[in-house]
């Protein structure tokens, strides 16, 4: 099941950026799925690395588009972002080391957190679900709404 499902309630009514929204929505549910499927640390790594690579270009095109527009927020705006990939790229660090048995690492723990409290849980993406999911959602239910709401009838 994907973690992330994009509906019209997740549009912030600019065709574009809806568009690169529902791209990383799919791409944190293939992420999800190498969690929670347990695909190696090689796939979970190359597959964060290609969301932190697709959310830097997504966030250039939000970011140059609302300086366009001499958006009022924009420092904030670009803070929240920039915290965020400070976050996923910390992760894949994490991941990436793991991967190279630097140190026994963070996927591991995913899995036995998964492997122990599945039950409750549901699955071990429950740390990405917190990080991934839930930032992207309400990143784009506040902040993104915001703009689209400021600078209706726009388009980048
Ligand atoms: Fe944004």
């Amino acid at each position: 099941m994907p973690l992330i499902t994009w509906n019209d309630t997740l549009s912030v009514k600019i065709t574009k950026f809806d568009e690169e929204h529902k791209e990383l929505v799919k791409m944190i549910n293939n992420l999800h799925d190498t969690v929670t499927y347990a695909q190696g640390f090689e796939v979970v790594s190359r597959t964060l690395k290609e969301l932190v690579n697709y959310t830097q270009t997504h966030f250039k095109h939000e970011e140059e588009f609302l300086q366009k527009c001499n958006y009022s927020e924009l420092e904030a705006h670009k803070e929240e972002h920039r915290k965020f990939v400070a976050k996923i790229t910390m992760l894949w660090c994490a991941i990436t080391l793991s991967s190279n048995d630097v140190d026994r690492g963070f996927v591991e723990q995913i899995f036995d957190f998964q492997r122990k409290y599945s039950r409750e849980l549901n699955s071990s993406a429950a740390y990405l679900q917190d990080l991934l999911g839930s930032w992207l959602v309400n990143h784009v239910r506040k902040a993104d709404m915001k703009y689209g709401a400021a600078l209706h009838g726009k388009q980048p």
